[in-house]
């Protein structure tokens, strides 16, 4: 594997052979991208080794201040709904705004002092936990720990084209002041909650604990409920109406055991996925794609795939998945192949 090198241009060179592009540098001109069913397709490797130089040589946001510093696969924006990956290096904070699409974001490394804030309230950066700040709502990320914090950002873009307005705090504050305790949302969201007057917009900001999510996948497990196609799957559900994360994506998590291999399905949803435990491979539409932990890669619309583990442990994958806006315009549909 080539270095990284020292300057921007050095950078820009290591992203495109990795099929990558970062925010705040040049991504024009520099790699082709690629054609295929498993074009989109991104190793770890590649993202982590760019946003630690990334992190290193890059300012992004006005007025030197830390705004986004992240790469994502030149292949993606083909795609309605993508991932990228983000790096926020010690001491930083980047600046608060709300825009129209939604952010939202699995966290992948972080100390423990490093958090999300959103709407004036801390967020833990824990592994495996998703964390959503919805169209409009203020959020910016705080790292006051000693060593790089790195998520996964997952972005309904396509969803909104041309019209992601950005905003930012009142009176020109560059940060959110902390005014609720931490918490305040899980507690005052989930089963309990206040009477509402109105029906709330925007969505509140929500997290999703990776215990909670661990124990599902656990449980469903243990209760024989695993489907052909997917595995044992589950989505993050909305706090406000108990359906998909978002109105236009669901994140999903889903887990394989060891050896386990599913039957094909096709669906005209788009699957973005981050490989957060083990190993193991997707077949679409014949095309073998193996990935390993950390990767990003993605299902297009309406291609067959089914999957595999080929660990000795459990493998388990995130994703995001656009059914939700498909189905609310008409348009879902899948279909399941039966037993090839
Ligand atoms: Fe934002
Ligand atoms: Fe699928």
């Amino acid at each position: 594997m080539t270095d990284v090198g020292t300057t921007h241009e050095d950078l820009e060179r290591f992203l495109a052979e990795h099929h990558l592009v970062g925010a705040g540098l040049r991504r024009e001109g520099r790699a082709v991208p690629r054609t295929g069913n498993t074009a989109a397709h991104w190793s770890w490797e590649g993202i982590r080794r760019g946003l630690m130089r990334s992190g290193e040589i890059v300012t992004v946001g006005p007025n030197g201040m830390t705004g986004m510093r992240s790469v994502v696969g030149i292949e993606a924006k083909n795609f309605p709904i993508w991932m990228n990956a983000q790096i926020l290096m010690p001491g930083e904070r980047t600046q608060a705004h709300r825009n129209l699409r939604s952010e939202t974001r699995l966290v992948w490394e972080a100390p423990p002092e490093a958090i999300f804030v959103c709407e004036y309230e801390a967020y833990p950066m824990e592994r495996g936990d998703v964390v959503i700040s919805p169209a409009w709502t203020f959020h910016d990320h705080w790292n006051k720990g000693a060593t790089p914090a790195f998520w996964i950002d997952g972005y309904d873009n396509g969803y909104n084209p041309n019209v992601n307005i950005n905003e930012r705090m009142p009176d020109a504050q560059p940060y959110e002041e902390i005014t609720k305790p931490m918490g305040y949302g899980q507690k005052t969201l989930a089963l309990v909650r206040p009477i509402a007057k109105l029906p709330p917009f925007p969505l509140p900001p929500m997290r999703y604990r990776w215990t909670d999510t661990q124990a599902a996948l656990e449980a469903m497990r243990e209760a024989g409920k695993t489907d052909p196609y997917d595995g044992i799957l589950i989505m993050l559900a909305s706090p406000v109406d108990g359906g998909p994360t978002l109105p236009t994506i669901a994140w999903q998590a889903q887990m394989f055991s060891a050896g386990q291999k599913t039957l094909a399905h096709r669906h005209n949803s788009t699957t973005f996925y981050f490989a957060f435990e083990g190993e193991g491979a997707v077949t679409i539409e014949g095309e073998r794609l193996q990935w390993h932990k950390g990767d990003i890669f993605a299902v297009p619309a309406w291609k067959w795939h089914s999957h595999e583990n080929n660990d000795n442990t459990d493998s388990i994958l995130f994703s995001i998945d656009d059914w939700p806006a498909m189905r609310k315009l008409g348009f879902y549909m899948k279909e399941e192949a039966k037993g090839f």
